[in-house]
């Protein structure tokens, strides 16, 4: 597999991955050819540490053998800067390695990580004329695992019985399915009276919710950029991709008439193979979510339009 941008999101990934054993070999490229030489380097040097794997630099030419080419090249999001403020900088590069990509003849699923995610799948897309279910994005599959850690700590339960899905944009207008929120099988309006331990559960819902949706701003304020748990986000990705586990994330997918939506990016649940998209599993969702996901719907689809 290849990770094109060796910033901090691709070499955490990298580090990540390294250390799981999914991948065989991880094919590190950066404009900066130094910088991914360093970086190469300094993994390679934990390699007694971690299960055999392949780790080298590489370039374009590393594409056409990719079962999975993971693009976080790009500008960082600077502090106050929102997402779609990147996206002018950031679609003139996701676009052009996504054309080199396709004139590699790879057979292999591209995933997209740079922002504005959602808008850059959509610009990936279209520019290397492959099928819907190969261009995915990151999505909110981290802002997912967000919900999940702060209803966990919330509820005092351990975050792997929480099963819980961010929607829609990655990105301000994305909103919680609590329609399809459970805590160890109980959807989470039973759940609540059930557990009584919290005063108001419906303003401790939107303060959970305020805590995703803000995430990304306070650890950009604190530290510069957010990578650790990205990095184990896309690694969840790779190995659905690397061993077709079927694994049901909330990646941005193209909607082609699912929800009533079209030519749009987005997250909503999807399993996830060898071959990229799968399945698109467009549960009912509550009305007020319906909404909220037609507005992100509309907000993704201005973005593109300003493109021009
Ligand atoms: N989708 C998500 O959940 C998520 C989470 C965190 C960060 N991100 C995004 O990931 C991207 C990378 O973040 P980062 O912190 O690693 O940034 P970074 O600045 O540390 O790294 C980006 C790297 O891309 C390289 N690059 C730029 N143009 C290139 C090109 N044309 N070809 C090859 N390499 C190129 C740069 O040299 C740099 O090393 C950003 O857009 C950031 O907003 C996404």
């Amino acid at each position: 597999m290849v990770v094109v941008g060796a910033g901090s999101v691709g070499a955490t990934y990298c580090y990540a991955l390294a250390q799981s054993g999914m991948a065989n070999e991880i094919v590190i490229t950066d404009k900066n050819e130094e910088l991914a030489q360093g970086q190469v380097s300094d993994l390679v040097h934990g390699q007694p540490f971690f299960p055999t794997v392949i780790i080298r630099q590489g370039s374009p030419k590393d594409y056409s053998d990719a079962n999975l080419i993971v693009v976080t090249a790009g500008a960082a999001q600077k502090p106050g800067e929102t997402r779609l403020d990147l996206l002018k900088k950031n679609a003139a590069i996701v676009g052009s390695v996504a054309e080199e990509v396709a004139a590699s003849r790879s057979q292999g699923v591209m995933l997209i990580v740079t922002n504005p995610v959602d808008v850059l799948t959509w610009v990936a897309l279209k520019r290397s004329g492959w099928e819907r279910n190969r261009v995915i994005g990151s999505g909110t599959v981290l802002d997912s695992a967000r919900f999940r850690h702060f209803i966990s700590t919330h509820c005092n339960v351990d975050v792997h019985n929480v099963h819980a899905y961010i929607l829609g944009e990655h990105g301000d207008s994305e909103f919680a399915a609590w329609s399809m929120t459970n805590i160890g099988g109980i959807g989470i309006d039973n759940y609540c009276p059930l557990c009584n331990a919290c005063q108001g559960w419906k303003k401790e819902r939107m303060n959970i919710e305020k805590q995703v949706r803000e995430s990304a701003y306070h650890i950009i304020n604190a530290k510069g950029s957010t990578h650790f748990a990205v990095g184990l986000a896309l690694v969840k990705i790779t190995a659905s991709v690397l061993r077709s586990q079927n694994s049901v994330m909330t990646v941005s997918v193209l909607l082609n008439g699912e929800y009533g939506l079209s030519d749009v990016c987005l997250s909503v649940p999807s399993v996830i193979s060898d071959a990229g998209v799968v399945r698109i599993v467009a549960g009912p969702l509550a009305p007020e979510e319906m909404l909220l996901l037609n507005h992100s719907a509309e907000v993704l689809k201005n973005a593109i339009a300003s493109l021009g």
